[in-house]
């Protein structure tokens, strides 16, 4: 029943009021943690030149707690005095003793394909035995090998393959992750993938950024002219229809641009089309060859490129002018013995350097700390550049960076738990995650905790 204005409230109501603004729902708190990695303290959407160098971390001697509200996102970061006085009449859902511990925000894996099926172990021997990545890709295996397998099985062990391997980037500290389709190719695969995708969305525990990547390949039955023009007039179409009916939320769009796989030229026209219906541009570009992929994609406002072991001097000069997100892959790189990417010029010149693990066949990777280890010993990244790579950078290469890869009030309660006195063991301990990782927060719920927890230092 309305109350009368004016009248004083029953005093039940009145309660109640009080009640809900003395105690509103918090889902989690964790309380003494010895260091909490911000990354960033003042809404930084990312991170350029000599300040990728620096990582904001809080110490202090009575510990440090973060508080997570109903909705899922930070609501206090403060010395555990201040934190337990502030919610001293609240009953938290969870609570966390994190008491010698760091707090890490989760990781964004900026790039990955993984959604396929038909593992390429055997390629990997040819790889190490010399073979490159266009030559197998000529000989029918590469991508195509994955098409083939991929199109042989059904939507429930897609789905089913997926899901087990984004519960894994959860267990390695992820918690956004972008997903690329690309093992279908043609319409009807590329459409059936990015809604097996969508559906994921629903019970995975970790956040996804769906991309499409149609020109991941040229089919063989199309020439590079007329795989182009059907993605231009067939799928990107259908994606529309897909998106404006509220069955698929696609927000980037991915493009192969290489030598005899699509040039700079239709991956421009590709790219350009994607961008007309709303989507992102994020591809892969200057990997394997040099072919101004950087030139082209900062000439058409690309949030982000990958790869880019052979980017020019130019084409970082563009990045950088547009702040297009460099996309590094260490995982690409060492696998296939590419020459580096330069990444401390891409770093000099301002360009926002991320990172992601590039997961699929030819890289089989789930693991951000392991890509960030790479990242500093192969690529001579700093841990901290790493760190600030594998977070707010790769969380502005999917547009996400206001509500994800930092430690800040209001952004989501995105979290690790670290057993480990200092943030810099997820990087040393090169493998050792899966020990170091106490527990992954997504959104102020545990998501993967581990049962027993040791203070030894491994
Ligand atoms: O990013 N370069 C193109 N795409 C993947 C490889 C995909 C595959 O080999 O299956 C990459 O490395
Ligand atoms: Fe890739």
């Amino acid at each position: 029943m309305a109350h009368a204005r004016g009248a004083p409230e029953p005093a039940a109501n009145r309660r109640q009021a009080m009640c809900s603004r003395r105690a509103p729902r918090m889902l989690l708190l964790v309380h003494s943690a010895k260091q909490v990695v911000l990354v960033t303290n003042s809404g930084e959407k990312y991170v350029t030149g000599e300040r990728m160098g620096r990582l904001v971390v809080w110490e202090e001697p009575g510990g440090i707690s973060v508080a997570v509200d109903g909705d899922g996102k930070i609501a206090k970061v403060g010395k555990s005095s201040e934190v337990q006085s502030a919610y001293s009449h609240v009953k938290f859902d969870e609570v966390l003793d994190a008491s010698n511990m760091c707090i890490l925000p989760g990781f964004v894996d900026g790039h990955t394909h993984p959604i396929w099926s038909g593992d390429r172990v055997g390629e990997f021997e040819m790889k190490l035995a010399g073979a490159t990545y266009l030559e197998i890709h000529e000989k029918g295996g590469g991508i195509f090998f994955t098409v083939d397998s991929t199109k042989e099985r059904s939507d429930v062990e897609l789905y089913t393959s997926l899901k087990h391997r984004l519960d894994m980037m959860a267990q390695s500290g992820t918690t956004l992750v972008e997903c690329k389709s690309g093992y279908g190719l043609e319409k009807n695969e590329e459409m059936r993938l990015l809604k097996i995708i969508e559906g994921v969305k629903k019970e995975c525990p970790i956040e996804i950024s769906s991309t499409y990547c149609g020109a991941h390949a040229v089919p063989r039955n199309k020439s590079t002219e007329e795989a182009t023009t059907s993605i231009i007039d067939d799928q990107i179409p259908e994606l529309k229809n897909l998106i404006d009916s509220g069955a698929l939320s696609v927000e980037n769009i991915d493009v192969f641009c290489e030598e005899k796989v699509f040039d700079p030229d239709q991956s421009k026209r590709i790219l350009q089309a994607g961008k007309d219906i709303g989507l992102r541009i994020n591809f892969h570009g200057d990997e394997l060859h040099p072919t101004k992929s950087a030139e082209m994609g900062a000439s058409i406002g690309a949030t982000a490129i990958s790869h880019l072991e052979e980017i020019s001097h130019d084409g970082i000069a563009a990045m950088a002018k547009t702040k297009s997100v460099a996309v590094i892959l260490p995982t690409t790189a060492y696998v296939m013995k590419l020459k580096p990417p330069p990444v401390q010029q891409l770093i000099r010149a301002g360009v926002p350097v991320a990172l992601g693990t590039d997961f699929n066949p030819n890289a089989y990777c789930l693991s951000m700390p392991i890509v960030m280890n790479l990242a500093c010993v192969t690529l001579g990244m700093s841990m901290p550049e790493a760190f600030n790579a594998a977070t707010i950078n790769s969380a502005a290469s999917l547009g996400r960076s206001a509500t994800h890869g930092s430690i800040e009030e209001g952004k989501y309660g995105d979290l690790i738990i670290l057993n480990a006195p200092r943030w810099e063991h997820i990087i040393y301990q090169l493998g050792n995650h899966h020990n170091l990782i106490y527990a992954v927060i997504k959104k102020g719920r545990v998501i993967h905790q581990k049962q027993c927890v040791s203070s030894i230092q491994y």
